[in-house]
């Protein structure tokens, strides 16, 4: 780089500094911020004053882009002092023609929504709402459900193991257990939450979903009272067509347990692929409590009774909307999320 460019670049940068500080500096200050850049000791001045050691060719180029700075601070400078606005373009006046910036706005996902819905609706028939950890014991999980230790019912829902201790929760009914050691009937609950497991992806399983468990336990609990809440459920939920069908089934910690269908929105009960062309799909299991958790947890079987259920929140979903696909859910495509 020769002298005259490194003095070029000099005068460039002082010229943009003082834009700058004028444009930062409060007006009280400007008169210091004008010296700094003009003033006998000002950077400035000393490159016109040292103009007559430098080479007669170099002279008559500093010279006057020294000047012509010059010029334009001075002028700048002056405009300030008069207007009271600084000229500087590091402030931008405020533009309210503008047209204002859009922000778009999201919603909440439907599952949450299905969640919600569900949870006014329980909340409406007495229930109160508790929770329990995903990461779940044996104990909460499997053996105070009275599921035997070994007992092939384990691999009726293939479990994300974490360690000897810990695993993913496969339901929310361990939420009964942890419920039911800290309180006393009547308890009358809904325990909504994400289950996780092991299993095959398809169009109707996922390795995560939502479940809510409701339960009911008090003196005289029947199946009637069951029933009746369930119902009750799916026509305020889906309207007053909806149907059930209760199927005998079996669970280790109910007795007698149901798996419960819903008659098929999507094709009417006719038969599409969402049910397997039966016309129903299941969307809960239930049943009595059995005794054999009572005991666990110190209620008297001989004195209380209670129902418990568990519903998945993606199968209603898929009904109530008409989607064919359970992984729609989680792949978070605005085509689709957008939609609801
Ligand atoms: N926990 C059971 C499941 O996930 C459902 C269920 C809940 C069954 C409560 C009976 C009572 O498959």
């Amino acid at each position: 780089m020769t002298a005259l460019d490194d003095i070029t670049g000099q005068l460039r940068q002082l010229e943009e500094e003082a834009r700058c500080d004028l444009a930062a500096a409060p007006v009280s200050e400007h008169p210091v911020v004008r010296a700094r850049y003009l003033g006998k000791k000002s950077p400035l001045n000393a490159i016109l004053r040292g103009l007559k050691d430098l080479p007669e060719d170099q002279r008559r180029v500093v010279g006057s882009l020294a000047n012509e700075t010059r010029d334009r601070l001075t002028a700048l400078f002056e405009a300030e002092a008069t207007t009271g606005t600084t000229a500087a373009p590091a402030v931008r006046p405020y533009d309210h023609t503008l047209p204002g910036r859009p922000h778009p706005r999201g919603h909440r996902h439907l599952l949450t929504r299905t969640m919600d819905e569900v949870i006014a609706i329980f909340y409406g028939m007495g229930f109160e709402i508790a929770e329990g950890p995903e990461i779940e014991t044996d104990y909460y999980n499997f053996a105070a459900l009275n599921f035997p230790p070994d007992h092939p019912a384990r691999d009726m829902q293939d479990t994300f193991f974490i360690n000897n201790e810990y695993l993913l929760r496969t339901h929310t009914s361990p939420v009964q257990v942890r419920v039911f050691e800290n309180r006393r009937p009547p308890v009358r609950i809904l325990a909504p939450g994400r289950v996780y497991r092991h299993e095959a992806i398809n169009a109707r399983s996922y390795c995560v979903f939502h479940q809510v468990e409701g339960f009911f336990v008090d003196v005289d609990v029947s199946f009637a009272d069951l029933k009746g809440v369930l119902v009750a459920f799916v026509q305020e939920f889906f309207g007053s067509e909806a149907r059930l069908r209760f199927r005998p089934s079996f669970f280790p910690f109910t007795e007698p347990s149901t798996e419960v269908d819903m008659s098929c929105l999507l094709c009417g009960g006719k038969g599409c692929t969402l049910c397997k062309h039966e016309g129903w799909l299941e969307i809960l299991g239930a049943g009595m409590i059995d005794p054999a958790v009572f005991a666990a947890v110190d209620y008297d079987p001989k004195v209380f009774s209670g129902y418990a259920f568990g519903m998945g929140i993606e199968r209603i979903a898929l009904l109530k909307h008409g989607i064919d696909d359970i992984r729609l859910f989680y792949e978070n495509d605005l085509r689709f999320l957008q939609q609801f």
